[in-house]
């Protein structure tokens, strides 16, 4: 498959202030999109001017939510180069959702030079300054038009990009989290694993009611028992506990990040004991109570490596290290953020340049 450029005649001003980029509110000036049919599967994959997409009302992502979508970033490196970082794991979520979301899978290898030709196109946007970065956000949706509630037949499959800073507006300072009892966002057999907007819709009203009472996400407990944690609204959740690196197993319910799975790898190359199982809420709060608690952090694409000063369960708060980053936390964040920056070796080779391809 060849992908055909479209460069745009009319570039737009880049951001002078990036002390102040926000998370995902300014777009660089192209995309990539690709179209789904059964007669031709997928086709036309091309690079064009960034630009509104043309659907019909009765098509099925708007009644029917069938979407999915990955979240990745470009790195500016100290020599001025672009790198990602195992972006390829990202090509392959794409598909394992896709798959969930009954839609066609589109080639790994295929999704990755896309990306980067699109990457090399627009590296100019790619910021500067400290934490910065330019976020990606390859999504596939249902096109066509029918309300059936069948799956779509026809797909589209894009991808934009943002320059980004912190996602938590507060920067690199421990959130407060709302233990979420009341909604459930996952339940096993459903879809809590694959990266699908209804997820997110079916978070938005318990992070509302958190975020208006100050909080910064929600936590959520598995849903059937409501008894052991498992993830937080953008980000995967990590304790030590008693000098262990503890996280929740995954299964059906929880979204197996590539961030875990670099902390999981570093956490174990540093020496700590891992532990990747059932988190019952009863054990983290009498570890609590035992001072055994040390530090909590989640970990997420667009928010690194977030440290959580404070857990809430109903209504009382659980301070963690005196709402203070923690060591372990703050070792995670420097040796993840020195690969992803090219400040440091990068011995996994988990990063990729992004070449200068020909047009
Ligand atoms: N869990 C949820 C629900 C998320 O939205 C994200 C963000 O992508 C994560 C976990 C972390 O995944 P990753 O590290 O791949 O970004
Ligand atoms: C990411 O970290 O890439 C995410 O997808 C989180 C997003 C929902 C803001």
């Amino acid at each position: 498959m060849n992908i055909k450029y479209n460069v745009t005649t009319k570039p737009q001003q880049k951001p002078q202030d990036e002390s102040n980029l926000g998370f995902g509110k300014i777009f660089t000036d192209h995309m990539f999109i690709i179209n789904y049919n059964p007669q031709d599967g997928w086709h036309n994959g091309r690079i064009e001017p960034l630009g509104d997409l043309c659907l019909h009302p009765a098509s099925p992502v708007f009644h029917y939510a069938q979407e999915i979508f990955e979240g990745a970033k470009a790195y500016r490196r100290p020599d001025g180069q672009i790198q990602t970082f195992r972006l390829e794991e990202n090509c392959r979520r794409m598909n394992r959702s896709a798959i969930r979301a009954a839609m066609p899978p589109l080639d790994e290898d295929f999704q990755y030079e896309a990306i980067h030709r699109l990457i090399d196109l627009d590296r100019d946007w790619v910021p500067h300054s400290e934490g910065t970065s330019l976020y990606l956000r390859p999504t596939m949706i249902a096109d066509g038009k029918s309300l059936g509630a069948n799956s779509a037949t026809e797909f589209i499959y894009f991808v934009i990009c943002a320059p980004s800073g912190a996602y938590y507006a507060g920067g690199m300072k421990p959130v407060r989290i709302r233990i979420e009892e009341r909604y459930a966002r996952a339940v096993k057999g459903g879809m809590g694993s694959a990266k699908t907007g209804g997820n997110y819709t079916a978070s938005f009203k318990a992070t509302k009611e958190a975020q208006d009472a100050g909080f910064d996400q929600v936590l959520w407990l598995d849903g059937r028992t409501q008894t052991c944690v498992e993830e937080v609204g953008a980000m995967n959740m990590f304790f030590v506990l008693d000098g262990k690196v503890v996280t929740a197993d995954l299964g059906d319910t929880i979204l197996p990040g590539i961030t875990r799975k670099s902390v999981i790898h570093l956490a174990k190359a540093k020496g700590y004991t891992v532990e990747e199982r059932k988190i019952p809420l009863e054990e983290l709060l009498e570890a609590h109570a035992n001072g055994k608690l040390q530090e909590a952090f989640g970990s997420g694409t667009a928010a690194v490596i977030s440290p959580v000063g404070e857990l809430n369960y109903d209504g009382k708060p659980y301070i963690i290290n005196n709402n203070e980053i923690g060591p372990v936390t703050m070792d995670f964040y420097n040796t993840l953020t020195n690969i992803q920056f090219a400040k440091a070796e990068d011995p996994y080779n988990w990063t990729d340049i992004v070449k200068e391809y020909e047009r």
